[in-house]
């Protein structure tokens, strides 16, 4: 691998990887599920699964890039070459990669509906904020050309940036936007706290109340540590692919860990006192949740057009900064496989997810009533690719750095020290892979 596809400097590489798992899963996708999954039971597990499964996944995804240096199924095929493993493993990354572009379809469709929510500016002087702001999502909703067109436009920014190469193309700009997206979503959620109702919030996230938890919680809490850390399909491995020789893997992990879940927190702390201070605004109302409440948030706020347009484009970059990385899997092995132009891969590419971005965009209007099992096109996705391919993805790449190779490699390439890596070791072994198969099973038979 030629230098210029190492990240530059120690903190690159982190920005990237955050950049990937801090997006709509943290600011768009998490307080909908707390919402509609009980607040605070679904908060806990969630955050032991973070701690638990997160941590040693994405160290084992890193170690196993960088061990390769290639997209996700070449590295896992020359780790099977190098120790005469199986050959089967490369599987493992062709999993992920369809995971990624399962995934892209219908991320794409809510960071187009986030991106077109920059020219969402309300009139003034508006009787009632909340009830316009819940009839404008439901109109847009129910437009399927507008929903097309904004997926459009994100799907086109998605393929421009990997076609033009991950690492010349967000190198340099996450470094800089993500510290702003941060400081300001800090910002909005003291500003909820002040007008909102912030005591009802803390309760609901932070009270245990364990008589909401019930095994559909659980699954659903350990599919969203997944999407939202971006791990068991390999975005985190081709990441690890180009980082720097000598970088701490285990300080590495932990800060992403601590940046995603700070955000994900944050955004909770930024939407419920809103929701909790509103009677027209449903807490458990599902994907809609932000898109129906942030905007009555910066309605009343000083300036607050300025700053809803500086939100949603900042939103809409972060979501990019993900949905990259749920493209580069696939693209960087098409690359190496057949050796074409990038630029050419991420059109096919690209032209495919769009269709079936497609089948979630119906799922809101056209397609409602078409249901496979009780869900709709949107939610069966949600649950095959969150609660099903990502675990299983995860499950196999622990089954593979836990179990099948030597310990030498994970001491060898996870370089931290003696008294961390014994509990880290034995967590990967045994807590991590006993716990993703309990979900895989829950959710297999639930
Ligand atoms: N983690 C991203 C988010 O929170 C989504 C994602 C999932 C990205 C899986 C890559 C892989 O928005």
């Amino acid at each position: 691998m030629s230098n210029s596809k190492i990240w530059k400097g120690n903190s690159t590489f982190i920005l990237a990887a955050a950049g990937s798992a801090v997006g709509l899963g943290n600011i768009w996708k998490f307080p909908y599920m707390v919402g509609s999954n009980g607040g605070s039971a679904f908060v806990i597990v969630y955050l032991f699964c973070i701690l638990i499964i997160g941590l040693p996944v994405m160290a084992s995804e890193i170690i196993i890039g960088k061990y390769g240096r290639k997209s996700p199924i070449n590295s896992l095929k020359k780790i099977s070459i190098d120790f005469q493993l199986n050959k089967g493993w490369k599987y493992l990354g062709v999993l992920g990669a369809f995971a990624g572009v399962l995934i892209l379809s219908y991320y794409s469709v809510f960071a187009g509906i986030a991106f077109s929510y920059v020219f969402n500016i309300f009139p003034s002087g508006l009787e009632n904020p909340s009830k316009y702001s819940t009839n404008y999502f439901s109109s847009f909703a129910a437009s399927p050309l507008k929903l097309i067109l904004w997926h459009s436009i994100f799907i086109i920014f998605t393929c421009f940036i990997v076609g033009y190469g991950v690492v010349k193309g967000i190198g340099r700009s996450v470094s800089f936007l993500m510290p702003i997206f941060f400081i300001f979503i800090i910002m909005i959620a003291i500003y909820s706290s002040l007008i909102g109702d912030i005591d009802s919030t803390l309760f609901f996230l932070f009270n245990p109340n364990f008589s909401a938890l019930t095994p559909q919680v659980i699954v659903s809490a350990m599919g969203q540590a997944f999407f939202s850390l971006s791990i068991g399909m390999g975005a985190i491995m081709a990441y690890g692919a180009y980082i720097p020789e000598n970088q701490l893997i285990g300080k590495t992990v932990l800060s992403i860990i601590l940046l995603d879940t700070f955000v994900a927190l944050i955004a909770g702390i930024a939407i419920f006192p809103i929701v909790f201070s509103n009677s027209d605004l449903m807490i458990n109302a599902g994907p809609s949740l932000i898109f129906e409440t942030l905007p009555v948030a910066f309605y009343s706020l000083p300036f607050g057009n300025i700053f809803s347009v500086l939100f949603f484009v900042l939103l809409s970059i972060a979501a990019l900064s993900s949905s990259i990385s749920l493209l580069e899997p696939f693209t960087a092995w098409m690359e190496e496989k057949f050796k074409t132009e990038r630029r050419i891969i991420v059109c096919i590419l690209g032209l495919l997810i769009w269709v079936i971005g497609l089948g979630s965009i119906f799922s809101f209007n056209i397609g409602q009533e078409i249901k496979f099992f009780g869900f709709n096109f949107l939610e069966g996705l949600d649950y095959l690719t969150n609660n099903i391919m990502l675990p299983m993805g995860g499950f196999f790449i622990a089954l593979l750095t836990g179990w099948v190779l030597p310990k030498s490699f994970l001491i060898k390439y996870l370089n931290i020290k003696k008294s961390l890596f014994k509990p880290l070791y034995f967590s990967l072994r045994y807590i991590s892979i006993g716990a993703i198969l309990l979900i895989f099973l829950y959710s297999a038979f639930l």
